[in-house]
């Protein structure tokens, strides 16, 4: 059962190596130590989180309808590389009505020029970038704010 109280958050792909995977880029928190952290802080806030991870575009536009379908308050959306490469993605956040923050934890701007462009942020109400784990939470902040 999904509703205004709900926050979808959703990662693409390599996210699920979170904690193993360059750890001195992505830091050392696995996506379940994010997602419990993002758990204490939707208690205060007054919403539950619905984390998702998955390697394969499709899902995340699938998700991307169901969160517009289940009128969630909005989605947080760390696409891993196929923000910079994905326009399904950039299609999927236009159709839907309910809006979608882009998360990173590094950030993309100060890396290689081939993560400069952002078809998820070219769409999306606002980016959270750089932070490691804290942007999510930060996310979630702008989320409940909205
Ligand atoms: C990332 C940044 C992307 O460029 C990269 O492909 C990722 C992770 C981040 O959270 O910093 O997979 O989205």
């Amino acid at each position: 059962m999904t509703d205004a109280s709900t926050v979808f958050v959703l990662n693409g792909p390599n996210l699920n190596l979170l904690g193993l995977r360059e750890p001195e880029i992505y830091g050392h928190d696995t996506l379940d130590d994010i997602a419990g952290q993002l758990e204490d802080r939707a208690l205060g806030l007054g919403l539950t989180i619905d984390l998702r991870q998955s390697n394969h575009e499709g899902h995340l536009v699938d998700w991307l309808q169901e969160a517009n379908a289940s009128g969630v308050r909005a989605v947080l959306l760390n696409a891993g590389a196929l923000t910079h490469t994905s326009i399904a993605l950039y299609d999927a956040i236009k159709a839907i009505k309910v809006p979608v923050i882009e998360v990173h934890l590094s950030n993309p701007h100060t890396r290689e020029a081939f993560r400069h462009k952002s078809y998820v942020g070219m769409a999306a109400k606002g980016t959270i970038a750089g932070f490691g784990a804290l942007s999510y939470r930060l996310a979630l902040d702008a989320a409940a704010s909205l």
